[in-house]
Parts: C-alpha cells; sequence; structure tokens
C-alpha cells in the first residue's frame, strides 16, 4: 500500500489487528475442529472481515457484498449518491473512461461497484437512470442497500471519515478504491489520476500476474508533455467529461460527457466562464439561460461544483486558449 494518508494507515491498523485475530481464530479453530481450508486462511480479509452487506442493484437483483460482489475478484469499488453536485459525477466520468480502456475485461475479470450513500433517493429505478445518462457500459453495477450497513461497509473499507462523513451537509470525501480480495491487496484511488493509470493497475498489477496484460497498458497512453498548471488542472479535474479538439484529451476515444471545449473561450462571455467554472451548481440553481441550455443538452447530468478558485479558473482559462490557438495554428498548416 504506497499512499501513506491517515485513512490508509487506519485501514492499514484495521486490517493488522483483523490479520492477528485472523491467526488467532484459525488456532483455535484448528485445535477444536482440525483444518481450517486454504483458501481462507490465504488472504487476511475475507468474509469474516467483510460484511456479507444485503445490496441491490439497478436492475433490482439482490445480491450479498462478499460472497457475490468481492470474493475471490478484481474490483473497483466507490461511494456515489447520485444528487452529488461535486465529486461523484467527476468519479464516474473517470471510472467510464477506464471502462472503456479494459474493455469486455469490466464483468468478467474485473467488476466496477458504484455503492449509493443516500438509500431514500437512490432506488434501483433511479441509480439505473444515472447509469444510463453517463452511458455507462455493462460489468458494473450501481448499488443500493440499508443506510447503517453500507455506512459499516464504508468504514470496513477505509472510506469513511469521522465528521467529515457524517456532518451535516452530504459532502464525503473521495471514496474510490481498488482492489483483489483474494490476494488482499487493496489500494485508494484517486479519480484525477490518468485513466490509464487506474487501468493498468486493475488490469495489471491487481491481477498478480494471472491474466494477460491488456493491450490498452499504460505503455500506449498518449505522451504527455510538462503540463502548465492550467493544463494539469484541466487533465485532473475537467478531462474526464469534457474533450479538447477532436480527441477526447486523455486518447481513449469516446464521447464526452460534456461538451467540447475547444474555442469555448472566445464563444463565451470572459466573466460568465469563469463564475461558470467555479459554481456551476448555482448558476444552474438560477437558471442562467446559457446553463440551462447546455444542461438541457447533455442528458441533463449537471456540471460539478469542483471547489476551485478564481486564480485556478484563470488558469484553465489561460490553458484553453492556447490550446485553441495552438490547435487553429495546427490545423491552418494541414492543408
Ligand atoms: C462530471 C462531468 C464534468 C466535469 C468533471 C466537468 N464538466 Fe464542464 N460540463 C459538463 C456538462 C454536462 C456540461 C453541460 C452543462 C450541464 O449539463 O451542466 C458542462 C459545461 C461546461 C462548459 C460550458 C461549455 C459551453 O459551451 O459554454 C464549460 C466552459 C465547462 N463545462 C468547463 C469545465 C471545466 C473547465 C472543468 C474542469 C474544471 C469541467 N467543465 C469539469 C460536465 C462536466
Amino acid at each position: 500500500m504506497t499512499p501513506h494518508t491517515p485513512r490508509s494507515r487506519a485501514l492499514g491498523l484495521h486490517l493488522i489487528l483483523l490479520l492477528v485475530t485472523c491467526l488467532l481464530v484459525s488456532q483455535v479453530l484448528l485445535a477444536h475442529e482440525g483444518a481450517l481450508s486454504s483458501t481462507e486462511s490465504a488472504t487476511p480479509w475475507g468474509g469474516d472481515y467483510f460484511p456479507n452487506t444485503l445490496l441491490t442493484d439497478q436492475d433490482g437483483q439482490q445480491v450479498h457484498f462478499f460472497d457475490d460482489l468481492i470474493k475471490g475478484k478484481v474490483v473497483v469499488i466507490n461511494f456515489i449518491f447520485t444528487s452529488c453536485s461535486d465529486s461523484c459525477p467527476l468519479e464516474t466520468a473517470r471510472l467510464r473512461q477506464v471502462q472503456k480502456l479494459l474493455g469486455d475485461r469490466v464483468g468478467k475479470d474485473i467488476f466496477f461497484y458504484s455503492i449509493s450513500i443516500d438509500p431514500l433517493s437512490d432506488t434501483p429505478e433511479v441509480l439505473k437512470a444515472y447509469a444510463q445518462r453517463f452511458k455507462v457500459g455493462p460489468g458494473w453495477k450501481f448499488l443500493t442497500g440499508e443506510f447503517a450497513a453500507v455506512t459499516d461497509l464504508r468504514k470496513k473499507l477505509g472510506l469513511f471519515i469521522e465528521g467529515v462523513d457524517n456532518g451535516r451537509t452530504k459532502d464525503h470525501n473521495l471514496s474510490l478504491i481498488v482492489g483483489n480480495q483474494e490476494t488482499g491487496r487493496w489500494m485508494k484511488a484517486s479519480p484525477f489520476e490518468n485513466p490509464w493509470i487506474l487501468a493498468d493497475q486493475l488490469a495489471n498489477t491487481l491481477q498478480n500476474w494471472k491474466q494477460p496484460s491488456i493491450e490498452e497498458s499504460y505503455a500506449n497512453a498518449p505522451e504527455i508533455r510538462p503540463p502548465s498548471n492550467g493544463e494539469e488542472l484541466f487533465r485532473t479535474r475537467c478531462a474526464s467529461c469534457h474533450s479538447l479538439g477532436p480527441q477526447d484529451g486523455q486518447g481513449i476515444g469516446m464521447r464526452s460527457i460534456g461538451p467540447d471545449l475547444i474555442g469555448v473561450t472566445r464563444q463565451r462571455d470572459p466573466a460568465w466562464l469563469s463564475r461558470w467554472i467555479r459554481e456551476p451548481d448555482r448558476m444552474l440553481a438560477e437558471k442562467d439561460p446559457v446553463a440551462m441550455d447546455l444542461y438541457e443538452r447533455f442528458e441533463k447530468i449537471p456540471m460539478p461544483n469542483l471547489r476551485l478558485d478564481e486564480n485556478a479558473a484563470q488558469a484553465i482559462i489561460g490553458f484553453l486558449k492556447e490550446e485553441t490557438d495552438r490547435q487553429q495554428t495546427l490545423a491552418a498548416q494541414d492543408p
């Protein structure tokens, strides 16, 4: 486990304690009942660590968290709620790109799960509509369950911060984890991460080299110039949903969730643009006519508020301008 955030340390500690408990328990079992099956002792975090929470997917099918979703599998798990206006749509958009890179391995040897933390609003029907608006592919389940049980699950996965996740607002921390239940290797992941790197972790690193590599490995990711601040922000916060010119910006080749942004700095009023990048949720709430028109045209997926300040917005706008000029020059040179 590379990132040493307090959260991952906390998870690590849980897991170590658990390992100790497992050893003790298995000795007791051995003493009393003979052998414990070798698969159960091979990984420290099995069915005795993870709850077997009953969840319902977007098709109304009931599944158990441990037995049906993670046992023996390589998985991506995140916690979302469909009315979330900041980090969740960004995570969904990013994972959609990762899913595309992994192709038909998703649903076969890599499984995607988005679990709602707002079960009252997020019924299976609501989750299904959400998945359809984002046009996610097969092999990705959107799940809902009982609030207390889901909270417990988040704690077990180290994806719950006291004070943040149970505060009064529905804010929640970025909550993405990837892992292989069989090997016990779990890593927190960031939706800001390059989708090629996430795909590579899932397709190769986490598979313990048992599976053949996917062709779309990180080695094929487009060459990246050292980015400016504005470009870096664009790649990590915006490119999951916006293309910039004929490509999708990450070299994945799929239709973007939001409008292409080439030329947008020429088309829109600078003050409108800056405010939109900082607080699109408020502009949508105020029914800004341009925003409403775009919202209708783009599957009614609201652009998230990414908590950027004026400096960050200006850095991104600067990059959008430069990139528009650069691509125009290239187009002019190429008859
Ligand atoms: C989760 C997806 C998502 C992310 C992430 C996202 N956007 Fe958007 N964006 C949209 C959608 C969808 C629209 C269309 C309006 C709507 O539906 O709210 C949009 C609209 C826009 C527009 C208006 C385009 C026009 O024609 O005027 C701009 C500008 C824009 N986004 C910039 C950004 C920037 C800059 C970032 C990164 C800081 C970003 N967006 C991140 C989804 C996203």
